[in-house]
């Protein structure tokens, strides 16, 4: 059965692709044998995860951008692509071409929504060139408390693409877990609410 491929994916640099591209690949891999290809060519994942603590626990292989793991490619259910903070070019299309599903994290305001136009532009034409691929807002960095604003709001709905049901909040546990090379599943107690928030985002994912 091919894997279902997952893309995080934004022009901008910032929005949080690597943070939910690790952490949702780590959710998976719980489930399920799991491929992160860091197609970021600065290849920040390998610099940064703890791959020896991560790869004991949960069944989840780190590739770089072109796909290649060490040892090579595992069977894998899931595959999770971070890719490189920009809005287009032959690798971010080749990569798009073969998602099912693909993210694009922006914050919630309306300056940084705005900046994501083109890269759901892109994924907009794929679809209109007949690509199946299912396309999807996902807000990243909600302050509690704060409701979206209306500029907001009206930027999102101009985009055309939608906005996942499932919101990430800023929470200081996604730093620290990064500062560790951990995901926010390794990280106790004190990250319930964040790993809570994945559960949700990858029950979203997989209906
Ligand atoms: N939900 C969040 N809560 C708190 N900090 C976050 C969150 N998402 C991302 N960050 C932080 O924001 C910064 C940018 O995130 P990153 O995932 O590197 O973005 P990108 O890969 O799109 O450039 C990082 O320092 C990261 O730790
Ligand atoms: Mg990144």
């Amino acid at each position: 059965m091919a894997p279902l491929r997952i893309a995080l994916y934004n022009g901008k640099g910032g929005c949080g692709k690597t943070t939910l591209a690790w952490n949702l690949a780590m959710g998976l891999a719980r489930r399920a044998p799991t491929l992160l290809v860091d197609a970021d060519p600065q290849g920040s994942l390998r610099d940064w995860a703890h791959w020896a603590d991560s790869a004991d626990h949960y069944a989840i292989t780190l590739c770089d951008w072109a796909g290649l793991c060490e040892g090579g490619q595992p069977e894998h259910r899931y595959r999770v692509y971070d890719c490189p903070p920009r809005p287009d070019g032959d690798e971010i299309q080749g990569i798009l071409r073969q998602a099912d599903i693909v993210l694009l994290p922006a914050l919630p305001s309306p300056l940084d929504l705005w900046a994501s136009r083109r890269a759901a532009e892109l994924v907009q034409d794929m679809q209109g060139g007949g690509s199946g691929v299912r396309g999807y807002f996902i807000l990243n960095q909600v302050e509690a408390n704060s409701a979206l604003s209306r500029a907001s709001q009206s930027a999102i709905a101009a985009m055309g693409l939608p906005v996942l049901p499932v919101a990430i909040y800023r929470r200081a546990i996604y730093r620290s877990a990064a500062l560790e090379g951990l995901s926010v599943y390794h990280m106790g107690k004190r990250a319930q609410a964040a790993c809570e928030e994945i559960e949700r985002l990858i029950e979203e994912i997989l209906k």
